[in-house]
């Protein structure tokens, strides 16, 4: 089993047992079942659990949250682990991803609701409603996320996507076509500092107002 890092019980607290045995299921299954890939089991932990875990520093209690696309769980799964004052929904395609989650949280007793769709798709959004923060990671780049993410967050909400080195030039590229589907200016920023070693990055982008609809010609 790979070791788990000191710092997983200051990010998980009384999770850190369901955090571990995610962390066992994705080490036993993960590869097998095609969810993640063979290099990433050495660091399940710091490029995974934890990296996911810290963003609820940018999350208010007690919130309600959509997950989109959370594939293996990510960063659903360890953010409601560390966070079992949210109102979690993991959003997912895929149904053989979407079977792998409804399995972790029965295995783990997380209190999470899976739900199988696209974001974007009218049947999804009428199903899942309104949340205050939508989060995401490695999805789609920045436009096509804040168009599928935005409508399933309420007015004065944000959206939060975990993104790597682009980050910056994503939001220096996106920034317009953001602001056009309702988003406010996006913002990056680092969770995790002093925390992890290599903190993770986030845009965050409010929700202003609804998609601009397109000017009428004449
Ligand atoms: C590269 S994987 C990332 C999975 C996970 N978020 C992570 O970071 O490990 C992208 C995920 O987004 C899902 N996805 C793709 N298009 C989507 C859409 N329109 N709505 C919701 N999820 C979508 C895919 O099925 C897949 O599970």
């Amino acid at each position: 089993m790979v070791p788990v890092p000191e710092v997983a019980g200051r990010v998980f607290g009384d999770g850190l047992g369901q955090a571990v045995q995610f962390a066992e299921m994705l080490e036993r299954y993960g590869v097998q079942r095609g969810l993640i890939g063979p290099r990433e089991v050495e660091r399940l932990w710091d490029r995974h659990l934890l990296n996911s875990a810290v963003i609820g520093e940018q999350i208010g209690d007690g919130v309600r949250v959509i997950d989109v696309g959370s594939g293996a769980g990510f960063p659903g799964v360890p953010l409601a682990i560390a966070r079992p004052d949210l109102d979690l929904v993991l959003v997912e395609p895929m149904a053989r991803r979407a079977d792998w989650l409804n399995e972790v949280a029965e295995s783990i007793k997380l209190d999470v609701t899976v739900v199988r769709g696209r974001a974007e798709e009218k049947a999804l959004r009428e199903r899942v409603g309104a949340a205050d923060v939508v989060t995401s990671r490695a999805v789609a780049p920045l436009a096509r996320l804040a168009g599928w993410c935005l409508p399933l967050v309420r007015e004065g909400g944000m959206m939060l996507a975990v993104k790597g080195a682009s980050a910056r030039d994503e939001v220096a590229r996106d920034a317009k076509a953001v602001a056009r589907v309702g988003g406010g200016a996006p913002t990056v920023s680092e969770c995790g500092v002093g925390v992890l070693e290599t903190p993770t990055t986030v845009v965050r982008v409010e929700r202003v107002r609804s998609a601009r609809r397109p000017r009428r010609a004449g």
